[in-house]
């Protein structure tokens, strides 16, 4: 399936179902978090249905299987569909912070040949410290030792780089990361992963599951991680490619991502609620919107709401 949608990380954490959904429309699939040692991730429960609100919380904390395995499993794989396929990276719970560069560079090296594109998830509130990463002092060093470890363990074609971002970023963190990705070459930025915040819940949630510790996602999210994109495609424009995530549930959904500058829009949340033809829908609704619109192409609509 060729459109701009495609399946946001979390969902196949260790590469285990691509084709799958595939054959479901995703346009592409980000398979991840991937960290460089196995770990089973937090107690369970920890996964919580806000079904009033069209949300989850959830406090996974990474359970996968680790680099080596899933790279085994990437290279193994006889793809039965074209399915672009992203590569999410980050940090094993037992590594300190001090040392999480060495972390990441371990699953690059493992991860890269097989990724599409690569992602620097720093934004995942379940793992301790992990957010601290995305500060400038911080995520400039790291960038730099994946970006240079893609390119030693990769001949041939330069995996495209982007980093995922946290709606819960002040808005000037959000352009300082902007500015970061630019300066150091990054293809782009995804924005975002789920929040810390209990903000847009509704009032019939009950509240011992909103007040269960993780993240935040599903409709709740739409705003913000609206925001974060619209300020993102105001600071860089077209010098980064930018994906849309957060909140989508419908083409209107995805269609707006597009007009405030997204190239690519994924979902997670909404395919819970919506079961497994939501995909479909949304492509083919899709389709209709840029067909009553003034755009000959998805790409003329990238963002075409900040230039009018
Ligand atoms: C259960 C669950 C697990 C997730 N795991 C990851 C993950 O491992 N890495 C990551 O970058 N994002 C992860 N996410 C965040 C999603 O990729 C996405 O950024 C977020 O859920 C917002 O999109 P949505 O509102 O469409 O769900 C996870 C989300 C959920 C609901």
């Amino acid at each position: 399936m060729h459109g701009p949608f495609g399946l946001a990380a979390g969902f196949d954490k260790n590469a285990a179902g691509i084709d799958g959904m595939a054959m479901l429309g995703f346009d592409h699939v980000e398979i991840g978090t991937v960290t460089a040692q196995p770990q089973p991730g937090n107690p369970k429960r920890r996964l919580f249905r806000l079904v009033a609100d069209r949300a989850l919380i959830n406090r996974m904390g990474f359970n996968n299987e680790g680099s080596a395995a899933v790279a085994a499993r990437l290279a193994a794989r006889r793809p039965a569909f074209r399915t672009t396929v992203g590569v999410n990276i980050g940090k094993t719970k037992v590594v300190p912070e001090t040392e999480a560069v060495a972390d990441y560079v371990t699953s690059t090296e493992r991860l890269a040949a097989h990724a599409d594109y690569l992602v620097v998830n720093v934004s995942s509130p379940n793992t301790p410290g992990l957010r601290n990463l995305q500060a400038v002092d911080h995520l400039r060093p790291l960038l730099t030792a994946v970006r240079e470890a893609a390119d030693r363990t990769v001949t041939g074609r330069r995996v495209p780089l982007l980093v995922k971002i946290a709606p819960d970023l002040a808005d000037e963190d959000v352009d300082a990361v902007a500015d970061l990705a630019v300066e150091l070459g990054l293809d782009g930025i995804i924005a975002t992963n789920t929040t810390i915040a209990r903000d847009g819940l509704g009032l019939t949630s009950p509240s011992r599951l909103t007040a269960e510790t993780g993240g935040l996602s599903g409709a709740p999210l739409k705003a913000r991680s609206l925001e974060v994109l619209r300020r993102l495609y105001a600071r860089v424009g077209d010098r980064l490619t930018l994906v849309g995530v957060g909140g989508i549930e419908t083409a209107d959904d995805v269609w707006e991502r597009i007009l405030a500058g997204a190239t690519l829009v994924q979902g997670y949340s909404a395919f819970i609620y919506r079961g497994p033809f939501w995909c479909r829908e949304i492509h083919r609704g899709l389709a209709a919107r840029l067909a009553a619109s003034p755009y000959a192409t998805l790409a003329e609509a990238v963002g075409a709401e900040a230039a009018a």
